[in-house]
């Protein structure tokens, strides 16, 4: 008897097994017609320089604290250093303001770069729409951002989510689809990879330039939280250039030290009712190293009763069935997977590969170099895997993809886009991919996510594909 209850079991086993190495999920029936993805040329309208004498451009924000009342303002000024001073005030008041800031350049090569400004704006009010202006003493230029609610466990908030755009035409697609998404995005949480500079001969850092005045539509008015990729490393030593990161970390600052981060390139952030952790994918991860006791000490911290959703970015994506980068992230996830099914992350959002991918909630964690237990597996604990590394840049698509689906991946799509996570509630967020298709942004992949702390019983549940 108990021989033919172990037959069963095996039996079983033997299909449940075969079930999830066998039922993979949806590859979209939408083939996109596979055309060159080029840069645009130089003179391109989007990469215009403002008129006037000195005039700020590249003007980008970012959250400037740990909780969202203070705003880093970033710009560069390309004939002086001028004024690193920001003038702003609310909409509420007529009072004006400064924030005194800091000047910097970086050679790379044969390139030197402008003036590049980043003054940081503290103490704001929540939820409150303040105008800015620099360039003060010489061209002066006024842009607006609202700052967010306060941090708190049913403030609705809608992040734009966007990876590897680069700066082709596709790019320019991608981020025009982003601006009119009738899901109005309040944030853009990047994946990373910029620029694509590091493309051309001797990381020609013009196109950083270049990159940071297309995007300006758009980053001088929200607040872009950056990641670092593999093509923001910059490490050429043929050229004499060893120190990783260095047109980025000059460009784009982040608040890490309020999450008692050492390094720029991880930190933390709480924004509405969000907690977004990033991570970096090019710097050291190992047991004891600075990336990892940070993240040892992070995680405990989080408190899902203040932030019900734990989001982590990173650029190289752990689940990945597409045949490009395949296993890059497999070392990452080996590290420090199991602490994000003890701590329950809702979603990990990844880029690098440049299509579109999103999983089921899988683990796996259980395998320990003896027991064989290495296939992922439905858990309720983990996050959901979102690759959206399909911003458009100029390296084109992947559109080769391993057959047959895995289990755990839910849908996969080879096209450019980008995709919206609207926080409703501690839980329930609906989160949904757009498509750049034939000059329209089509919604191709939605879904709506429980959260794993408050709602987590239910599977989240996918709607029909449109
Ligand atoms: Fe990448």
């Amino acid at each position: 008897m108990e021989f033919f209850g172990r037959c069963i079991v095996l039996v079983l086993g033997l299909i449940l097994n075969e079930s999830l190495l066998c039922n993979g999920g949806v590859t979209s029936s939408f083939v996109r017609k596979v055309e060159k993805t080029i840069d645009m040329p130089l003179d391109s309208d989007v990469f215009g320089a403002p008129p006037g004498y000195n005039a700020p451009q590249q003007v980008h924000i970012t959250q400037g604290d740990h909780e969202g009342k203070a705003v880093i303002v970033s710009w560069v000024t390309m004939d002086e250093p001028g004024s690193s001073t920001v003038l702003y005030w609310s909409e509420k008041s007529k009072q004006k303001n400064n924030a005194k800031g800091k000047v910097t350049t970086y050679k790379f090569y044969n390139y030197t770069s402008g003036y590049i400004h980043h003054s940081t704006i503290r103490h704001l009010e929540f939820n409150t729409k303040y105008y800015y202006k620099i360039g003060i003493g010489h061209t002066a230029r006024t842009f607006w951002f609202v700052t967010p609610p306060p941090v708190g466990p049913d403030v609705p908030y809608t992040f734009g989510l966007i990876g590897d755009l680069g700066q082709s035409f596709d790019s320019n697609k991608t981020l025009t689809h982003y601006e009119l998404n009738p899901i109005k995005g309040q944030a853009v949480l990047f994946v990373g990879d910029l620029s694509y500079a590091d493309n051309y001969p001797n990381h020609d850092n013009v196109r950083w330039d270049t990159w940071g005045r297309f995007v300006e539509r758009s980053t001088a008015y929200q607040p872009w939280i950056w990641t670092a990729g593999n093509h923001e490393i910059d490490f050429a030593p043929e050229i004499g250039e060893t120190k990783p990161f260095k047109p980025y970390t000059h460009r784009y600052h982040v608040p890490y030290r309020a999450s008692n981060s050492t390094s720029p390139l991880w930190y933390s952030i709480k924004r509405a009712s969000a907690y977004i952790i990033v991570l970096s994918s090019y710097s050291a991860y190992g047991k004891y190293t600075p990336q990892y006791k940070w993240l040892e000490e992070e995680l405990p911290k989080v408190n899902r009763t203040e932030t019900p959703w734990l989001i982590v970015l990173l650029h190289s994506p752990w689940y990945n069935s597409y045949n490009y980068h395949y296993m890059e992230g497999e070392t990452m996830r080996v590290m420090y997977e199991p602490w994000f099914v003890k701590y329950k992350v809702d979603i990990v959002f990844a880029g690098h590969v440049h299509a579109y991918e999103r999983t089921e909630r899988i683990s796996n964690v259980a395998y320990n170099v003896v027991n064989g237990e290495c296939t992922p597996i439905r858990d309720q604990s983990a996050p959901i895997y979102v690759t959206i590394g399909d911003g458009g840049n100029l390296e084109g698509l992947a559109t080769n993809m391993t057959e047959p689906q895995p289990a755990y991946s839910a849908f996969r799509e080879a096209s450019f886009g980008h995709a919206t996570l609207a926080i409703k509630n501690r839980t329930h967020a609906y989160y949904s991919w757009h498509r750049n298709q034939d000059g329209y942004a089509v919604e191709a992949d939605k879904i709506w996510v429980n959260n794993r702390i408050w709602n987590p019983v239910d599977e989240s549940m996918a709607l029909a594909v449109s």
